[in-house]
């Protein structure tokens, strides 16, 4: 069936006009689809020659990886696991520190595996060093991470990623997975959140 022949159902009685969930807002192209591409296949290619041999597990961490860990994988040319980490940061109070919530209950056998940690950003590091403190519990072989963007000059961690794809300004970014309000994970570029 095409989209065209699909019979519209028109529910009565419904307001007038969308109801909107989020503003729509201005988005400006910062890194292009190709560029990613490039870069992703540049960074898949080093990942391949530096886990030769090793027991490579790609640990995925939720939900802003989802995009950029899927078109990495594929550019893995080595047989590899893949894991899952849900990590969400939420904030009770605006005086209390944000708390980061990690759900490890998706993940293979990690015992003498080489972990790499796929994120969408570094961003102050908590993150992600928060996690592979956790990991370390799970006594792999190593543990290093890879990352599309990495707002250097963010970082508060003892720690800096092991990869990265592009070092980018202190800007607040959506798109390629990254997310404004759990919006814009879906653009296929990486665009910056502005007002006007
Ligand atoms: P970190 O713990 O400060 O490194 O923050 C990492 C997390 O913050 C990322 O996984 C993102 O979910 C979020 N984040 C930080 N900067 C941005 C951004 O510019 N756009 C979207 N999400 C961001
Ligand atoms: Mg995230």
């Amino acid at each position: 069936m095409r989209i065209s022949e699909i019979p519209l159902v028109v529910v009565r009685g419904a307001p007038a006009g969308p109801q909107l969930d989020h503003r729509p807002m201005n988005i400006h192209p910062l890194i292009s689809q190709t560029q990613i591409a490039d870069a992703v296949s540049e960074l898949g290619a080093r990942i391949t020659e530096d886990f030769q041999e090793r027991n490579l597990t790609v640990l995925s961490i939720l939900t802003g990886s989802i995009v950029f860990v899927t078109d990495l994988m594929r550019r893995i040319a080595i047989p590899h696991q893949l894991g899952l980490v849900q990590a969400s940061s939420y904030r009770g109070t605006t005086t209390s520190p944000a708390e980061l919530r990690l759900n490890l209950d998706w993940l293979p056998e990690l015992r003498g595996r080489d972990l790499l940690l796929v994120d969408d950003i570094f961003d102050t590091g908590k993150t992600l060093s928060t996690i592979r403190s956790r990991l370390e519990e799970f006594e792999p072989a190593s543990i290093h991470s890879a990352v599309l963007l990495w707002k250097k000059s963010r970082t508060v961690v003892d720690m800096t990623p092991d990869y990265f794809c592009f070092e980018i300004p202190d800007e607040f970014v959506v798109g390629y997975g990254l997310d404004f309000n759990n919006h814009y994970r879906h653009l296929p570029y990486i665009g910056i959140v502005s007002d006007e």
